[in-house]
């Protein structure tokens, strides 16, 4: 384990068995449709990867860069989109996959923009939840995990761009971030 890791939250196996239930649930939701999927740059990249391989169903895949300010571990509210979806998605069942929902902004951001295009649906997907720091008002529809009000890297997440690679979560020790 890397020394700027207080302790493992949840383990490559607690994360792999999760997301086989996950993509056993989005089989079964979406039976008979072609979902597009759409992952969240670049957070939920290893999720999303991940995911998608334990579904049975055939998919479309789509990225979306999104940034909230900062490097911080608090989302500044302000969203701003660094990259947009490559298709159209009228008349799809699209499904947003993030890697964590916190204060719940960029979100909501989201769902408002990608709403005003159209889809015949829009369900989100994330593999964590903090829903004690919720500040928007927004309906998370399959949800991996609920997390305490800890700073989670590992798995796509990240402390300022780094700990993205780890194969699992872990709580980043304070003093990393309160220096
Ligand atoms: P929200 O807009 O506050 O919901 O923030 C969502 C984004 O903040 C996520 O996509 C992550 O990039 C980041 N984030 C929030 N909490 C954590 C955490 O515990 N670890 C790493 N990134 C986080
Ligand atoms: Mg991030």
């Amino acid at each position: 384990m890397r020394k700027e890791i207080e302790r493992v939250l949840l383990s490559e196996e607690t994360i792999k068995s999760r997301i086989k239930e996950m993509a056993a649930r989005l089989d079964e939701e979406y039976k008979g449709k072609r979902p597009l999927m759409v992952a969240i740059l670049k957070g939920s990249v290893v999720f999303f990867t991940d995911l998608i391989r334990e579904m049975s169903i055939d998919i479309e895949m789509d990225f979306m860069s999104i940034s909230s300010y900062g490097n911080g571990v608090k989302s500044s509210g302000e969203v701003k989109m660094i990259k947009d979806l490559d298709g159209k998605i009228e008349g799809k069942d699209v499904i947003i996959v993030e890697d964590i929902i916190d204060s719940g902004y960029t979100l909501s951001y989201l769902k408002k923009l990608l709403l005003a295009r159209n889809p015949s649906s829009l369900k989100i997907c994330t593999l964590l939840d903090k829903p004690s720091r919720r500040e928007a008002d927004i309906e998370v529809d399959f949800r991996g995990f609920e997390v305490a009000d800890e700073f989670v890297v590992g798995y796509g997440l990240d402390y300022a761009g780094s700990y993205r690679n780890l194969p699992y979560i872990g709580i980043l020790k304070r003093e990393i971030y309160e220096k």
